[in-house]
This record gives C-alpha cells, structure tokens and sequence, in this order.
C-alpha cells in the first residue's frame, strides 16, 4: 500500500483542546470546569460494537486494516458523544516486536502469544541486535490508520499515540507471552545485564523512531505504556526501567527536530508516561522529572499523595479504580468522589490551593465485563462532580 506522512495542516481544526492544554499545563485543574477526560483501552471488548468487528477479523487484521482500526478508534467516540475528550488509535504495543521481526499472535481467551520468544544473550543478538528495522516501512500500516482517524475524527477530539515502555516490550519478547511473576525476563536481567541493557536499548529507538512517525502521522499526544513496571526492585526501576522511559521523550524531540522544516516543521506534542505501580514517593518524584508532561497513575495511591511527590509541573493522570465499573452505580459513584472531593482528592488538594493539572482515566484498562451504561455513568458522574466548585 501506498502511504507517505500528510502535511499536518490539512487536517481538521481541533475543537476540543482540552486534553492538550492540561497536558502541556496551560490549562490548570480549575473549579467548575470539568477536566479532560478519556479511558484506557476505551475501544476494546466491553463495547459490542467491537465484538462485532471481531467476529469477522482477527485481532492483528484490525490493527493491520486502517479502516478498521480508525472505525475501532471511533466506535467510543461515536458511543459516549460529548462525554469523552480523546481518542487513542486502535493498535497494541505488540506491534513493535512484530516490526522487530518476531512472530506474535493473540489466542482467544490466552492473549499475545510468541511462538519463540529470545532465550538467551546469544539468540538476542542474532534476531534482535544484529537486525536492522525498518520501523516506517514494518509499521506504516498504524501511519495510515492514524492519518485516516485524525480525518475521521473531523477536530472533534485530538488524537493519541502509544507504544509500550521498554522493560514492558523486553518481559513478553522474553517470557513469551503475559506472565504473573515475569521471571525469565528478571533472570535475563539479574544474570545478564548487559545483554538486557543492549535489547533494552535496541527497543528504546525502534519504539522512538515509531513514536516520532506516529507524530508525523498526526498523533497529537503520545503516552508510554509501561504496565511491568511494578515487577522489579526499586534499584531494579532504576536500572533496567528509568533510563530508556527517559530516553523516549528525548529520541522522540531529536527525531522531530532533525526534519526539514520546510513546507512546515513538526512540533513535539505533549507526552504521558504510565508506568504503572512506580507509586513510591521515590519513583513518582523520578518519573515527574523525566521529560514528560504528564504521569499515569494506577489506583493504589491517593491524588494528594501523587500530588506530593511530583513536580508540580507536570499534569496528573488517573486514577480510578478499573474494577469499580463492575461495582454498579453506587460504587462507581464513591470511587469518583474518592478522586475529586474526597478528602485526599484532586479538587480538594486543589482548592487548597495545590498546583497541577488533572486528566481523568482510570488507573488501567478498561475490563472486558464492564457493561458501557456503567462507562457512560463514570463519564457522567466525574462531569458532575467536578462541575461544583467546592465539597457539599
Ligand atoms: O486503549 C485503547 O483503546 C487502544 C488500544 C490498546 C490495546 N492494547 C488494544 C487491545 C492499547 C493502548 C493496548 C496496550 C497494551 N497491550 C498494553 C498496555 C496497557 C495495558 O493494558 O496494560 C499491554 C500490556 C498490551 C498487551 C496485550 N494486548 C495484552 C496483555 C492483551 C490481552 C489481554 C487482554 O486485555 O485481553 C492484548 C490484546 C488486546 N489489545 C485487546 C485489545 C482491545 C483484546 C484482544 C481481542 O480483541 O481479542
């Protein structure tokens, strides 16, 4: 297929910038106005109408089909009208080691499976070191996907791009798949950091490089997915986790800033990393300091603990808890006081006068048993709460 990156001003005017402006902290959590609010995984299994394109292509065709992916990408925008103020490109971030030139598939009722994972330093460095990518052309199909949706999309929402957080890619290249303990890809580390550290790397500029195309595609904030990041040490977060989410954001602006600037130059969009149980005070004042403009937070901390131990620079993200949508209306209805007027919650901190922005999601993905008039219901009471100007 044919594909080459658009000029960026041929796209729709964005109406709706709030998510852009409290990530790039323009626009501080302010009483009476609701913040910015999206889901994680708000296209995904829970919704029908994406088991109904499922049930007619497997799960990599929809990310490999622009149409679909865009149509995927829409379906919660379409279903929740005016209550959500982003879109997240339909893709995963196993995309990247198939680009990597890994084999990898999704098992119903299993999940991401690799028909042969790396096992050791040796096999690494002859499948993944010793390879070049060729990151457009591997994934030029999320290009498209992105292009087409920011089209679609007609300015009503901005658009987000992802990819994962290397330790995240490194745990299933190794183990193969999902796993509770992750520890062949901990093993790997303890007795061969080195290797580790090359592979870490590697995947650092391919995901990068795919982040910098994704930008030129039209992707106007990109957020890094470390969900592993909960499975090592402290000084094990230090090691093998913090220095390649720092060098994303820093790869991404090299990639940007090196393309001609002629017809027009490609500004660096605001970036979330989400690295998710980095809750310690430690790990949460690191991640704030990391070049990126806004933190995810999971659910196992209070905002005005986060708040606390981040630089009040960067915008806030999170962080109600995924499985209160299968708690009904009642729980959902706590949980979203617990975030905002609680007592060690956002709006209160803030009208304490704590600086920061917020952007409201959930401290993981959406689950696949969540009924959507539960979504709609968070949606709705988040936008209520927040529309008080104090506690009642
Ligand atoms: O957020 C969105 O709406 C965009 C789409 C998106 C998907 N995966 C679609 C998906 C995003 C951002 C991801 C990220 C992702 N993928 C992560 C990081 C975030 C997280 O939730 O931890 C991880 C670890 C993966 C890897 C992955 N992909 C797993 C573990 C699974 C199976 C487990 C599960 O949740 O079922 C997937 C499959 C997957 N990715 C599905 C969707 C909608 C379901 C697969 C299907 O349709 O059969």
């Amino acid at each position: 297929t044919d594909y080459s990156f658009p000029s960026l001003d041929s796209f729709p005017t964005l109406r709706n910038d709030a998510l852009l402006r409290s990530a790039q902290g323009t626009q501080p959590l302010a009483l009476g106005t609701p913040p910015p609010i999206w889901i994680m995984r708000q296209a995904g299994r829970y919704l029908p109408e994406f088991q109904q394109v499922r049930r007619d292509h497997s799960f990599f065709t929809v990310c490999r089909t622009p149409k679909l992916a865009c149509e995927v990408t829409l379906q919660p925008i379409r279903r929740f009208d005016g209550l959500l103020d982003a879109s997240i490109i339909f893709s995963d971030i196993l995309v990247v080691p198939q680009a990597m030139g890994l084999e990898v598939q999704m098992l119903g009722g299993v999940g991401p499976h690799f028909p042969s994972p790396l096992v050791d330093p040796q096999d690494a460095q002859r499948r993944v070191l010793d390879r070049d990518v060729d990151v457009f052309a591997e994934l030029k199909y999320v290009y498209a996907a992105i292009t087409e949706t920011r089209h679609k999309l007609d300015g009503k929402v901005p658009l987000i791009g992802f990819c994962a957080g290397p330790w995240t890619l490194f745990g299933y290249m190794v183990e193969g798949g999902g796993s509770r303990t992750w520890e062949k890809a901990k093993a790997w580390a303890y007795k061969n950091p080195d290797s580790a550290h090359a592979v870490l790397d590697k995947i650092a500029r391919v995901s990068a490089q795919y982040l910098a195309h994704q930008v030129q595609a039209g992707a106007q904030l990109l957020q890094v997915f470390d969900t592993n990041a909960d499975c090592l040490t402290p000084h094990g977060f230090d090691t093998f986790i913090l220095p390649y989410l720092r060098l994303l954001p820093t790869l991404v602006r090299e990639h940007l800033a090196a393309l001609p600037s002629s017809p027009s130059s490609v500004p660096c969009p605001p970036m979330t990393v989400f690295a998710k149980g980095a809750t310690s005070p430690a790990q949460l004042s690191s991640l704030s300091q990391s070049g990126y403009e806004t933190v995810g937070l999971d659910w196992t901390v209070s905002p005005r603990f986060a708040r606390t131990h981040t630089s009040s620079r960067v915008a806030l993200q999170g962080n109600v808890d995924p499985s209160v949508l299968l708690g009904g209306s009642p729980a959902i209805k706590a949980e979203v006081r617990r975030v905002t007027w609680g007592p060690d919650g956002f709006l209160t901190c803030a009208a304490e006068g704590v600086k920061g922005g917020w952007i409201v999601n959930l401290g993981h993905g959406i689950t696949p048993g969540v009924d959507p008039e539960d979504a709609r219901y968070f949606l709705e009471r988040v936008r209520r709460e927040c529309a008080k100007k104090g506690v009642d």
